[in-house]
């Protein structure tokens, strides 16, 4: 498996997070760190588990979702180890060691006990921070601290920037994931229920539903509106007007996240939503243009409010100017949420708002924007998701048609839309030197 293409890259992505985790141990006075995969959580009084995920601090050394109870251990100097826990258990296939790129730059033990995994641990663990579940021996095994939040806070900095690996790892994310939409859309044309849609997207990507980065959003119509929508109706709809999917998949522990807004070839041509949705690709599109080190993504976010409003205005929704909409709040009624996040390990991952790498100063949103969840300036290595949306949200348009509101906003034409849901199209992003890649932009043409 050394002559796998990810093998070099892997070699270089674990030379580099060892030399940025051995500058946080010097930071932070440890003189080594043990990664634990977390253990298995049991379902109250029953003999089954929940789907187990290993922690990401774990998978950002060792790229296995399914290792409970295993753990990487480093020491600056030293090659790292990696603990991998087998349980003897014959009513269960017992773990093994995948045939890939990686398992050859560890030094692994098995360890088939607790006992065992101790004893694959230095001896004296005082000077070492343990990352992971309190697991009730850590006293006795003498661990020095455990999930100190100065040394978490750094490593989850550290993890901002991805290396060349990591992005290589999200290019096949969003590879899958591309199969998956097409796969999904060809049965939202032909009828399918959401659920159905739900079955023709796993399938695409080859995934079964505990190995998606997270739960699908799959919205069919009047659905579209509700942003973490999960429901996946059986039945199959009459009149199919819009299908919402928000789905990704995983690689390697890396999950890609997109979102895309598909119009049914029999929807009413009307309401002019087909249009919509090609000017928001075309706003999503002038977003993406904008991303390159050193901005602030905060003006990113404020440019997309900005544009929506602009769409919003040109669709005929709204009857004021767009400097007005961002004044009076109604640009944000339709576009509630942020313009995007760090993507990588973790859907919404680590570090989206830290000052520096210390992490213990954030970065303020917007005062209008709450739900924005980062707020740095833009890095090479950054990867990012670009997600703008509009939507017709009952819970936010009520109180609206009551209000002060209710003049800036053509009752009218939201009848017509509302019907359709909403929009959004969601792109993964990693910030090179001088612009940045689409990686589902490529994905997709490919
Ligand atoms: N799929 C969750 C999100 O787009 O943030
Ligand atoms: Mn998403
Ligand atoms: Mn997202």
């Amino acid at each position: 498996m050394a002559d796998h293409p990810l093998a070099p890259l892997f070699q270089d992505h674990l030379a580099e997070i060892s030399r940025r985790t051995a500058a946080v141990l010097a930071a932070t006075g440890y003189d080594g760190v043990v990664l634990h995969a977390g253990e298995q959580l049991g379902v109250f009084e029953d003999d089954q588990h929940y789907p187990f995920k290993a922690h990401a601090p774990f998978r950002w050394w060792a790229p296995m979702t399914d290792a409970p109870g295993s753990l990487v251990v480093f020491r600056p100097g030293e090659r790292p180890r990696l603990v991998f826990r087998v349980e003897t258990d014959f009513w269960y296939q017992p773990a093994a060691l995948p045939e890939a790129w990686w398992p050859g730059a560890f030094d692994v033990v098995e360890a088939r006990s607790r006992e065992a995994v101790r004893a694959a641990l230095p001896a004296d663990l005082r000077r070492m921070a343990w990352i992971g579940d309190t697991l009730p021996e850590l006293g006795a095994w003498g661990v020095g601290a455990v999930n100190p939040p100065a040394l978490l806070r750094r490593l989850d900095f550290q993890r901002s920037r991805k290396t060349v690996y990591e992005i290589a790892c999200l290019r096949e994310a969003n590879r899958i994931g591309a199969r998956g939409h097409r796969a999904a859309e060809a049965c939202f044309q032909a009828g399918g229920s959401e659920y159905d849609i739900h079955q023709a997207y796993a399938s695409g990507c080859g995934q079964r539903e505990q190995e998606l980065p997270y739960n699908a959003i799959v919205a069919l119509d009047e659905a579209a509106s509700v942003l973490h929508y999960q429901v996946l109706r059986r039945e199959r709809p009459t009149a199919p007007r819009t299908l919402l999917l928000d789905a990704g998949a995983t690689f390697a522990g890396y999950g890609s996240d997109i979102t895309r807004t598909h119009v049914h070839s029999a929807a009413p041509a009307d309401a002019g939503f087909a249009d919509l949705v090609a000017g928001m690709d075309r706003v999503q599109q002038g977003l993406c243009a904008m991303v390159r080190p050193g901005v602030d993504w905060r003006d990113i976010h404020l440019a997309a409010v900005e544009r929506i409003a602009g769409l919003l205005r040109q669709a005929g929704v709204i009857r004021c100017s767009v400097a007005e909409s961002l004044e009076n709040g109604v640009a944000r009624l339709f576009f509630p949420h942020g313009i995007g996040h760090p993507l990588g390990l973790q859907v919404h991952d680590v570090a989206g708002f830290m000052a520096d790498e210390s992490g213990s100063v954030a970065l303020p949103r917007p005062p209008l924007d709450p739900a924005l969840r980062m707020t740095r300036v833009l890095e090479p290595g950054f990867v990012v998701t670009m997600e703008p949306g509009l939507y017709f949200i009952e819970a936010l348009l009520g109180p609206a048609r009551t209000g002060p509101q209710a003049r800036h906003i053509d009752w009218q034409r939201v009848e017509q839309l509302q019907p359709f849901g909403g929009i959004r199209i969601e792109d993964n992003l990693a910030v090179t030197a001088d612009g940045c890649e689409n990686l589902t932009r490529t994905a997709f043409a490919a």
